[in-house]
C-alpha cells in the first residue's frame, strides 16, 4: 500500500496567483472516485451564481477536461491563456500534450512540468479557480499542493470503506501541507429509481463517517445518475445541460456553502481595521 508523501520542509504558503482570489483544490486518495465530474460540475455552479471561475485540471496523465468540455485538441504551441467554455476559463495539460506523450514523464519531470504549468498561465481576474488534482497522494498531488496557493481542499469520496481509506489519506496530505480542508463531497451516495425508491449502491454514509472522524465539515451527497455520464461524454457538465436535476441541485448548493466558507476564511485573513 503507498503511504503518502511526506510534506517537503518548509510548509509555508506559496504567494497567491496574481489575479485569483481562491484556489480550490478538488482530490482524493482514491481513483474513479468523481473528482473531475465533481470539479467540473461545481466550477459551472460556481458560475452560475455569477462568479468568474476557472478550472484548472492537473491530471497529466488522465486529463478530463478536454472531453468534460469538448476541446479534444492537442497543441503544444499553444500560448499559456486558459480557453473559454460556457462561461469557464480551462486550461489541462491535455491541451498541451497527449496522454500517451504524458505517460513517458516519471517522478521529478512532472513535478516541475506542473510547477511550469501553473506558473505560466494567465487566468486574468478570477473569484475561483478550482483545480482538479489527479488521483492519489503522491509526489504530483503534494507538489502542486504546495505550489499552488491553495485557500482550501474539496475532498471528494464515495460512500464505501475502500474508497474512504484512500479519502483518509488525502485528508492527511492536505493537513501535512497545511492546506484547510473546506468539505467533504460524497459521490454515488445512492441511485432514485423511476418508481422513486432510493437504493444505495456504493455503500451508505462513508462521507458523513469520514466527516465526524476528521472533523471537517460534510458538503453534501451526490446522487448517481446516468445523464452525469451522458454529459462527460456530451461535452456539457450535468449543471448547465440539466440545471432541474437533483444533481445539478446538489451542486448549486455545494457550491453555495464553499463559496461562504471561502469568504469567511478571506474575512478571517484580511487586517483588523481599529475603529
Ligand atoms: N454522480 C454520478 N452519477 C453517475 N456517474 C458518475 C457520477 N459521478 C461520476 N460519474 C462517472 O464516474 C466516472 C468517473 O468519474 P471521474 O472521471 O470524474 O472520476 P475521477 O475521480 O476524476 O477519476 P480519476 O481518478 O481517473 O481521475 C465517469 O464515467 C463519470 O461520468
Ligand atoms: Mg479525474
Amino acid at each position: 500500500m503507498t503511504q503518502p508523501a511526506t510534506a517537503a520542509t518548509s510548509p509555508s504558503r506559496p504567494p497567491t496567483l496574481a489575479g485569483v482570489r481562491h484556489c480550490l483544490a478538488v482530490a482524493s486518495g482514491k481513483g474513479g472516485v468523481g473528482k473531475s465530474t465533481v470539479a467540473a460540475n461545481l466550477a459551472m455552479a460556481l458560475h452560475h451564481s455569477g462568479l468568474r471561475v476557472g478550472l484548472l485540471d492537473a491530471d497529466i496523465y488522465g486529463p478530463s477536461v478536454p472531453l468534460m468540455f469538448g476541446l479534444n485538441t492537442v497543441d503544444p504551441q499553444r500560448t499559456p491563456l486558459p480557453l473559454e467554455k460556457y462561461g469557464l476559463r480551462l486550461m489541462s495539460m491535455g491541451f498541451l500534450v497527449s496522454p500517451e506523450q504524458a505517460v513517458i514523464w516519471r517522478g521529478p519531470k512532472v513535478a516541475q512540468a506542473v510547477q511550469a504549468f501553473l506558473a505560466q498561465i494567465d487566468w486574468g481576474e478570477l473569484d475561483v479557480l478550482v483545480i482538479d488534482l489527479p488521483p492519489g497522494t503522491g509526489d504530483a498531488q503534494l507538489t502542486l499542493s504546495q505550489s499552488a496557493p491553495l485557500t482550501g481542499a474539496v475532498i471528494v469520496t464515495t460512500p464505501g470503506e475502500v474508497s474512504l481509506i484512500d479519502a483518509r489519506k488525502g485528508v492527511k496530505m492536505f493537513r501535512e501541507v497545511r492546506v484547510p480542508i473546506l468539505g467533504i463531497v460524497e459521490n454515488m451516495s445512492y441511485f432514485v429509481d423511476d418508481t422513486g425508491k432510493r437504493t444505495s449502491i456504493f455503500g451508505t454514509g462513508g462521507g458523513l463517517k469520514l466527516a465526524l472522524e476528521t472533523g471537517v465539515p460534510f458538503l453534501g451527497e451526490l446522487p448517481i445518475d446516468p445523464r452525469v455520464s451522458e454529459c462527460v461524454d456530451g461535452g456539457e457538465p450535468i449543471v448547465r445541460r440539466y440545471p432541474d436535476s437533483p444533481v445539478a441541485q446538489a451542486y448549486a448548493t455545494i457550491a453555495q456553502t464553499i463559496w461562504q466558507t471561502l469568504q469567511s476564511r478571506q474575512a478571517e485573513t484580511l487586517p483588523q481595521v481599529q475603529l
